[in-house]
Parts: C-alpha cells; structure tokens; sequence
C-alpha cells in the first residue's frame, strides 16, 4: 500500500482514458488508472450497450483486467470524470475494489481541474468483505 495518493502519472493516465470510453447513450466519459503494488498500471473506461443495463463501469473495466493479468494487489486508482466536483465510483464499482483492497486503498477523483483525495473507507465504510463469509 501506498501512504500517498499523490500520483500526478496515474491522474494524467485516468483522464487520458477517458478518451478509450465508448459512451454513446449517456455521453458520460469516465477513465481509470489502477496502479498495482508491482507498479504497473491498468487503465479502465466505460462501454455503454445499447441494452443499457450492459452498461460496464470505467472502474470495473480496470480491476477486473488486473485481476486476469493476474494482479490482486493494488496500491492507489485514479478516477476521471467531467463532473464538478469530481465523481466518486458508483457503489458496484467501490464493492468490487472492496473485494481486493483494504479500507485504506487511496482514491483519487480528478476532473480536468480539480483533485479530491479519499480512501476505499471513506466512500464504503464498513464494506462486505470476503472474510464475513464465515460462518
Ligand atoms: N460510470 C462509470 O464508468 N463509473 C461510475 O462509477 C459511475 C458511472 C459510467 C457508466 C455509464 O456508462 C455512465 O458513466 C453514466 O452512468
């Protein structure tokens, strides 16, 4: 884990990402640039369906390619958005982080002026986790 969330390549790398968005319907770009514990970076964008509810998260799209890149250990995310002030993850978004990364996991929320940092904790407090499974 990273202490800080200051990463100015990995807000740069989440705005850019916005572009790879396919958006079509809402015309709402978002980016993402997770940044994994061994320093590699996975960007994310939304891909919006014609059947909306196929609509796949900017966040998702880079966790889950982590995930089959074989990464589960991540270190900060990045998030992009056209939104004043800058847009937290939906819920979806932030459970699926919940699933690898601690409370503490640093979230950056940029637009093209602004930057808000935060933390996994902050935005999903007292999120399920894979340990309350137990029985
Ligand atoms: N969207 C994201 O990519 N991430 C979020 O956390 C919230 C919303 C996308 C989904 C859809 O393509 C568009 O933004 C409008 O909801």
């Amino acid at each position: 884990m990273s202490s800080s969330a200051a990463d100015p390549g990995l807000e740069r790398a989440a705005r850019e990402a916005r572009r790879l968005a396919y958006a079509p319907y809402s015309g709402y770009t978002v980016g993402a640039a997770l940044r994994t514990a061994d320093g590699r970076t996975f960007l994310g964008a939304n891909v919006e369906n014609g059947s909306y509810g196929v609509c796949v998260c900017a966040e998702r799209v880079a966790v889950l390619s982590a995930v089959i890149a074989g990464v589960r250990d991540f270190s900060a995310i990045a998030i992009a958005t056209s939104s004043t002030p800058p847009a937290s993850p939906c819920g979806v978004c932030l459970q699926t982080l919940a699933e690898f990364a601690p409370d503490e996991l640093p979230i950056v929320l940029v637009n093209d002026h602004a930057r808000v940092e935060t933390t996994l904790g902050a935005l999903l407090p007292r999120a399920f986790r894979p340990g309350d499974l137990k029985r």
